[in-house]
């Protein structure tokens, strides 16, 4: 079956980025439920109080409305994260909305949070069977007139079938969502989160995701409220509104966010700069254009005890996950080490830039 997605990937190329997700997401619903890979124990990872069996995830927006996340534990990434999921349904932007950007290993994106809101991905988490870390992604609705609530109701909603929450204040496709990066707006926000979290049943962590393109004066303040509120964890990044002087594809100025190979630089530097800051409070997932074991080892080096990946799957294949782990593997049998002891080790470094 891997195999047969491996032969479909010319095919799926052809057509519009956003077909080609579809037809994607109804192929992977249609794969028979099988048992994630034993990985081996040297790429296991305990983090936010949940165990990984390996540090590479999916990370939000490939599965929205979380149709298959469990095919996609199937293909080896060591946990998945749905959403980004919004208490009611919404269309996103008008299509085109997608744009590969293959001269560059790039993707921009303008989607605007479409999907089915929070009540068909409950009924879908609420009947798997539970193996495996799945983490959900919240946020707010376009039109919300309380944004807080949006994300509060997303708390409670998925509380008891989610491995862990994102509190998504970093999509560049909702207007004003971004504001709520800005320390009074995130205190509050993220004191009515983790409230609501704690007066559920379940301890579920609550991880903070962050756009790629805060100045370090705004880095500053969002890890000061999220190590004062008492996150569990941050994600650096999600996409960058920014284009890369580097860039070569005709499509770059499109409007959106980029991601992918583009992004790597921008989201491992700031990546690095968040490491210094939280000085091992919680843990980082790192996050922008890993696509080989060497990417995901320089995200590692930077601060990330977990690392997660979108754009790459596009150009690579669902093989990726297999492959980063294997080249993992073979790093930390080189360098007689451990993933750990790997953990920020060049962050310093990275952060200078
Ligand atoms: C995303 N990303 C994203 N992030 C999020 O928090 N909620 C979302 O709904 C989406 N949607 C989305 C759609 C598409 C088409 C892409 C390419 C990306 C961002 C994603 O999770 C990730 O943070 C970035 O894409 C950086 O990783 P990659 O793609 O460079 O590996």
């Amino acid at each position: 079956m891997m195999d047969a997605f491996g032969l479909a990937l010319p095919v799926l190329r052809l057509l519009d980025p956003e077909d080609a997700h579809r037809a994607t997401i109804a192929g992977l619903k249609l794969l028979p439920g099988r048992a994630p890979a034993q990985d081996d124990p040297r790429l296991a990872v305990s983090a936010f109080g949940l165990d990984f069996p390996n540090p590479i995830g999916l990370a939000a927006g490939f599965d929205k409305d979380a149709e298959a996340p469990d095919a996609m534990l199937g293909f080896g990434f060591g946990f998945v994260e749905v959403g980004t999921l919004t208490p009611r349904a919404q269309p996103g932007n008008p299509r085109p909305r997608a744009f590969r950007l293959p001269e560059d290993r790039g993707v921009i994106n303008r989607y605007g949070f479409n999907n089915e809101g929070h009540a068909p991905a409950l009924a879908r988490l609420s009947r798997r069977a539970r193996r495996g870390v799945v983490g959900v992604n919240v946020g707010a609705n376009k039109d919300a007139a309380d944004r807080v609530a949006d994300y509060v109701a997303g708390v409670k909603a998925f509380a008891d079938v989610a491995s862990y929450f994102t509190i998504n204040v970093s999509s560049p496709n909702t207007p004003g969502l971004r504001d709520l990066q800005e320390p009074e707006a995130l205190s509050d926000l993220l004191a009515r989160v983790i409230e609501t979290r704690d007066a559920a049943a379940a301890r579920r962590p609550v991880l903070l995701k962050i756009a790629p393109d805060l100045t370090l004066e705004q880095l500053d303040g969002v890890v000061r409220v999220a190590r004062a509120r008492g996150v569990d964890g941050m994600i650096v990044s999600n996409t960058t509104i920014s284009r890369p002087g580097t860039l070569r594809s005709p499509l770059a100025a499109q409007g959106g966010g980029l991601s992918g190979a583009p992004l790597f630089p921008l989201s491992t530097y700031m990546l690095a700069q968040t490491f210094l800051r939280v000085e091992g409070q919680f843990p980082l997932i790192g996050a922008g254009g890993v696509g080989d074991p060497q990417t995901a080892l320089r995200k590692i080096e930077a601060g990330a005890t977990l690392v997660q990946l979108y754009s790459a799957l596009i150009y690579e294949g669902p093989g990726l996950a297999g492959r980063i782990k294997r080249g993992l593997i073979a790093a930390l049998e080189r360098e007689n080490t451990t993933l750990a002891a790997l953990t920020g080790r060049k962050a310093a470094e990275i952060a200078r830039g």
